[in-house]
């Protein structure tokens, strides 16, 4: 039985989950697009040696001896990438096919590509390694933001190969590289290489992914998490350029798309969803005028508003309905439809139930490696031989919103502390999600393990957690154009990647919830031990309750404890807060530390980290810091909280529904307490 609630939240779901497919960010009042699928000179300005040909640009002269040359090519129309009224820094994604070719590969080689972004017009460079970008007589005159395909090890600025992909920022040393053969690219071998260059402003990181196909692929060559709002200027020129010395290499541009979103006006938002406007600034706090419609349907936007506002809820629903189903029609056909914006972007693709079901071994049971509130996650080895995290629904309808709500709210979101979402499939009545497969699972498996083969946690990666968490939490509730409360934090959500970073996941439970609005009645409950008093009294997740669920995981990796644990002699059960809170009594609060770090720690450090649970976890939510007070003080750039000596009691007007000891001892054969709040 789904409530009516329910509904329409599936089908503004369902209406996310269309915008989301071009990954347009709701907040995108300037939009850039434009796409040569083959080149013209009409928009172009040739500069240097550069030449078209058959809708092709050759960048650098085409002759049969050795020969320098450089070349450039510019986009005449210049693209804003910063507003400086609002503060706000474009995001963009580009695509581009190109190939060089050596007539006499075993001479010499030399010296490749660029693509970059300049505040200028002219942007010239000279020959050789200065890849047509950078002028050997003024090495500081041109400024750039630049990827590079180089051809050419050139030790003066420190190239690893002469095969490799770089990010250079006004000098050709690169900030980083990336080895081209290690995805069996060949940049010089005459093939056509298609390069996707993503940068995503609101998660600071750009990738750049590289393929000899015209299929993106799943993972980029090169990800860098990097701010370039400080080197981008109002206005910016985008060209490619290229360079030879004594060396016979072509280097050919064969088409380019672009995009550019992500600048906010300054313009006061628009709070009342009756007054539909046409303003430019599309008002993400109403989801129903949010319906995907691009700027050419504003005047269908109008009516919608004036329906919705004149009829009733009844009529609310029937459109929702339509739209919901046109919505999702279109979803399923913009697949098709090489809708260049969506294939652009980074958003998550979508894969084949053949595909996946391959890749799990027909979701064979030996591949489970946990479960969800949705279902199971199984391990997947895909076609291209990558592992992959596969989240497969239940059956029930419950799931399936569940699993709708997971698919959009985290298709739209980007952060590096996020576990990132590469794909999906509709088929069969069954949903599935594709995620990165984080190789040391959840950093609860990693605390408690007994005999660890990875060893466990040392101190510097218990603060990251913390700091990486505070990190996306900050983003969750106070960075997003729509606030989203998680709702489910806990250690067993918390993956670590490679790096030992810290990525939440499973958004099961999470609700896209509007700023200033007051809470929504939650209808799933996450787990005990992890839940704020007023969130089991009243049933209502807000960020305070993200914020205790926090607090609780900070205490559990600085003590290497699950939050609700028995008693080693007796059946008391202790609660970690209290247990934490009882030594900061005493004056002891670092006593609490895990005994297995061998004091390998900064007492101060632990001593910080200790009371930014302990404030997190007041059972008081007044009390509570935000997650970006907490991430200024793990940065240090905040003073600490003051924590009271003792824990704060409440009271509700009424006693809670049922009363934690027995809800713990009825569950106590679960290896994590549950409560069910209907
Ligand atoms: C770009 O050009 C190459 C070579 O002509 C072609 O194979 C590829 O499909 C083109 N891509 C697009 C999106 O036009
Ligand atoms: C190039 O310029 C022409 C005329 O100004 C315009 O119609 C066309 O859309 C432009 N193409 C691109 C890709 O910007
Ligand atoms: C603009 O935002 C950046 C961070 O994105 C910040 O460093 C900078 O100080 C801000 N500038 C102004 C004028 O607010
Ligand atoms: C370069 O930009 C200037 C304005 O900054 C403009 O006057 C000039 O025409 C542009 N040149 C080309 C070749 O587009
Ligand atoms: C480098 O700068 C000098 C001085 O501004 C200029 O004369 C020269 O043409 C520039 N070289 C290139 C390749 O643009
Ligand atoms: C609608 O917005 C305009 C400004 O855009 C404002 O002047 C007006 O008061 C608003 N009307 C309502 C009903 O909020």
């Amino acid at each position: 039985m789904i409530s009516r609630n329910h509904l329409v939240f599936f089908l503004i779901l369902s209406f996310n989950l269309t915008l989301q497919t071009s990954m347009a960010s709701s907040s995108s009042s300037e939009r850039v697009t434009f796409h040569f699928s083959s080149l013209s000179l009409q928009n172009l300005t040739l500069l240097g040696d550069s030449y078209l040909r058959n809708g092709v640009v050759g960048l650098t002269r085409e002759t049969g001896v050795p020969s320098s040359s450089s070349g450039t090519f510019i986009y005449n129309t210049p693209i804003t990438f910063l507003d400086r009224t609002s503060n706000s820094t474009a995001s963009f994604a580009t695509r581009f096919t190109f190939s060089v070719n050596n007539a006499n590969q075993l001479s010499s080689s030399g010296d490749g590509i660029t693509f970059f972004l300049s505040p200028e017009n002219q942007t010239l460079g000279s020959p050789g390694g200065y890849l047509g970008l950078v002028n050997s007589s003024q090495l500081t005159k041109n400024k750039f933001i630049a990827i590079e395909f180089d051809t050419r090890l050139d030790l003066h600025f420190n190239d690893p190969n002469d095969n490799h992909v770089g990010l250079d920022v006004n000098s050709l040393n690169s900030i980083k590289t990336a080895d081209c053969s290690s995805i069996g690219v060949d940049l010089k071998s005459g093939h056509l290489i298609t390069a996707w260059i993503d940068y995503w402003n609101d998660g600071k990181n750009l990738k750049v992914f590289l393929s000899e196909s015209s299929k993106k692929p799943i993972y980029p060559i090169l990800d860098i998490d990097i701010d370039l709002s400080q080197f981008l200027q109002e206005i910016m020129y985008l060209g490619f350029s290229a360079s030879t010395e004594g060396s016979t290499e072509t280097h050919l541009i064969h088409n380019w798309s672009f995009t550019s979103f992500g600048i906010r006006h300054s313009k006061p938002r628009i709070s009342n969803p009756h007054n539909v406007t046409d303003n430019t600034v599309s008002n993400a706090k109403n989801p129903v005028i949010e319906v995907p419609v691009s700027a050419n349907h504003d005047k269908h936007r109008k009516k919608i508003g004036l329906v919705i506002g004149v009829l009733g809820p009844v009529f609310f629903c029937s459109v929702l309905i339509v739209f919901g189903y046109i919505s999702v029609k279109k979803w399923r056909e913009s697949k098709t439809d090489m809708n260049i914006q969506a294939e652009l972007l980074t958003g998550p693709k979508q894969f084949s139930y053949k595909e996946l079901k391959a890749a799990t071994n027909g979701f064979h049971s030996s591949r489970i490696i946990g479960h969800g509130a949705f279902g199971s996650v199984y391990k997947a080895v895909l076609g291209s031989g990558t592992v992959a995290a596969v989240k497969r629904s239940k059956h029930s309808h419950e799931g399936k919103t569940e699993f709708l709500a997971e698919l959009s709210i985290i298709a739209c979101l980007r952060h590096k502390n996020l576990v990132p979402l590469q794909g999906w499939c509709v088929e069969k009545g069954e949903l599935l999600l594709v995620y990165e497969y984080m190789p040391y699972g959840s950093i609860d498996k990693v605390l408690y393990q007994e005999s660890g083969h990875l060893g466990f946690l040392k101190w510097n990666h218990r603060y990251n957690i913390a700091i990486g968490l505070a990190s996306v939490l900050s983003y969750l509730h106070q960075e997003c154009e729509q606030q989203v409360i998680h709702r489910d934090i806990k250690a067993s959500n918390v993956m670590l990647d490679a790096n030992f970073n810290p990525r939440l996941g499973d958004f099961g439970l999470a609700r896209i919830m509007d700023h200033d609005k007051s809470p929504v009645s939650t209808l799933t409950a996450g787990t005990m031990g992890y839940l704020a008093p007023e969130y089991l009294q009243y049933g209502k997740a807000t960020d305070k309750t993200d914020v205790f669920s926090y607090g609780v995981v900070v205490l559990e990796v600085c003590c290497g404890r699950r939050p609700i644990e028995r008693e080693q002699e007796g059946h008391k059960m202790v609660n970690l807060v209290d247990w934490v809170w009882e030594l900061h009594s005493k004056g002891a609060i670092c006593d609490a530390v895990d005994k297995r770090l061998n004091n390998e720690f900064e007492l101060d450090d632990v001593r910080k980290l200790l009371l930014v649970g302990l404030s997190c976890a007041n059972p008081d939510s007044e009390m509570r810091p935000s997650m970006r007070r907490v991430l200024q003080i793990l940065n240090n750039e905040s003073d600490e909280i003051m924590v009271p000596k003792m824990k704060p009691t409440l009271s509700f007007s009424h006693s809670l529904p049922l009363s934690i000891e027995d809800i713990i001892v009825s569950s106590e054969h679960d290896d994590e307490p549950v409560i069910r709040i209907d």
